[in-house]
């Protein structure tokens, strides 16, 4: 790797948790480091016995001189950077020594309630500083998500940084992770990285994980309702027009992606896909078009729908669009690390006369799921979740579509300003 990380620093200094704590009001800093368990933790048997207790810890005084002594000091400061930037809360950094599973919540806003928000696998070629990035961009958007989907809960994304191959996933590495879920959090579920299987894995630990398996008492994919409320976010925003006839293309045919199609297909529109995986492909109704991934967000179309990995709308990709509207499922469509970087990329799609529906409007189906099955339990039932979210979605739309023709802004512009007060108690 080579890489600054702050877990390596916390390798060295013999701590299994990190917390950078960030003051919206006042701007402060603090920070905590300890060490919580030993490195050979029995977290197989999480749950049965206490496995933690705090043996050791510094409050902001004993760490803050240890990061300025190290190299990591840098990296550091780009973290805090970005913290502020966005607005965030705290960024939790919890590892297991043994299995080297550096797990990380990125806690955007607490003011609804206890976070809520999926959980990501990233691979540990992947730079620390970008899986701190990405997961800050998810949390912030699961706060505005859940203010918009009426949910009572603040927003937060966890991360898994590890290489750990499938295969040695065991259950020492899914216990540890329903802790670190358990430490804080309302709800998690599946988010890209993180499949069915491993959400029932964390489930024999923890109810504090959704989206598993039906079998197991779990409500399954989450994405069957998130592709239902995209659907009708892209009703909402034809208005009177219908799917019949309509060129429609999905970037990715997975949990998501691949439901979606079937209802696109179901409308009576002519749908074109692209998956990196022909796996996904192949699951898909015959009449569907398949086309190359790379040319996806080129395509002619009414409708593109990016149902796959966040950052998709770049400068150039922006130019390069030949749809009359973006309305997707993926998170974070926009290049942005802050809402003010958003309101400049939403403006250039709005310039160039193409609708772009913000996604956390759009694709709030998949945590209207989680929180029912959440509260719910053994009751929850999918159709409930589907209504809920058309009770929700569609009027969302329609807010905010009105509120951005009336103050000549674009639609993202307008989403945030209908909900940036439930998230920071002022506007931002
Ligand atoms: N991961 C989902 C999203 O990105 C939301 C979700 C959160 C689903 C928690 C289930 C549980 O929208």
């Amino acid at each position: 790797m080579g890489e600054a990380s702050l877990f390596d620093f916390m390798r060295e200094q013999g701590w299994t948790t990190l917390e950078i704590m960030h003051d919206r009001q006042s701007g402060k800093m603090s920070l905590r480091g300890a060490t919580e368990w030993l490195e050979n933790t029995v977290w197989d048997r999480y749950g049965e016995v206490d496995l933690v207790s705090t043996m050791e810890w510094f409050e902001t005084e004993g760490v803050r001189p240890r990061i300025a002594r190290s190299p990591v000091k840098e990296h550091y400061g780009k973290v805090v950077e970005l913290m502020r930037r966005g607005g965030h809360e705290v960024l939790e950094l919890l590892l297991d020594r043994k299995q080297d599973i550096r797990f990380l919540a990125g806690i955007h806003s607490t003011r609804l309630g206890n976070p809520a928000g999926g959980i990501r696998r990233h691979s540990l070629e992947d730079p620390e500083i970008d899986v701190f990035s990405d997961i800050f961009n998810l949390s912030r958007d699961m706060s505005f998500k859940n203010a918009a989907a009426g949910i009572p809960n603040g927003g937060c994304k966890l991360g898994v940084h590890s290489s750990l191959p499938e295969g040695e996933r065991d259950k020492r590495f899914y216990g540890f992770l329903a802790y670190c879920i358990d430490r804080q959090m309302a709800f998690t579920g599946p988010d890209m990285g993180f499949n069915l299987e491993d959400a029932n894995r964390i489930r024999e630990f923890t109810k504090n994980i959704v989206g598993g398996t039906a079998r197991t008492g779990s409500g399954g994919a989450t994405g069957i309702t998130a592709a239902w409320g995209v659907f009708l976010a892209m009703k909402a925003a034809l208005m009177e027009e219908g799917f019949e006839g309509l060129r429609v293309a999905v970037q990715g045919a997975g949990e998501l992606g691949g439901p979606l199609v079937k209802h696109l297909v179901d409308a009576g529109a002519r749908v074109l896909v692209a998956d990196i995986s022909d796996e996904a492909l192949a699951g898909l109704p015959g009449t569907v078009e398949r086309g190359a991934a790379e040319g996806i967000l080129r395509a002619e179309c009414d409708i593109l729908a990016p149902c796959a990995v966040g950052g998709v709308l770049t400068e150039e990709t922006i130019a390069g669009l030949r749809c009359r509207m973006v309305v997707g499922g993926a998170n974070n469509q926009l290049a942005a690390t802050s809402q003010k970087q958003e309101y400049r990329m939403a403006r250039l799609v709005a310039d160039r006369g193409i609708l772009f529906l913000p996604d956390w409007i759009v694709n709030a189906g998949g945590v209207i799921q989680g929180k029912m099955e959440h509260v719910r339990g053994e009751k929850f039932v999918l159709e409930d979740a589907k209504a809920e979210a058309g009770r929700v979605i569609p009027p969302n739309v329609e807010d905010v579509l009105y509120i951005a023709q009336k103050q000549s802004i674009t639609p993202v512009e307008a989403a945030y300003r209908k909900f940036e007060a439930d998230v920071y108690g002022t506007a931002g």
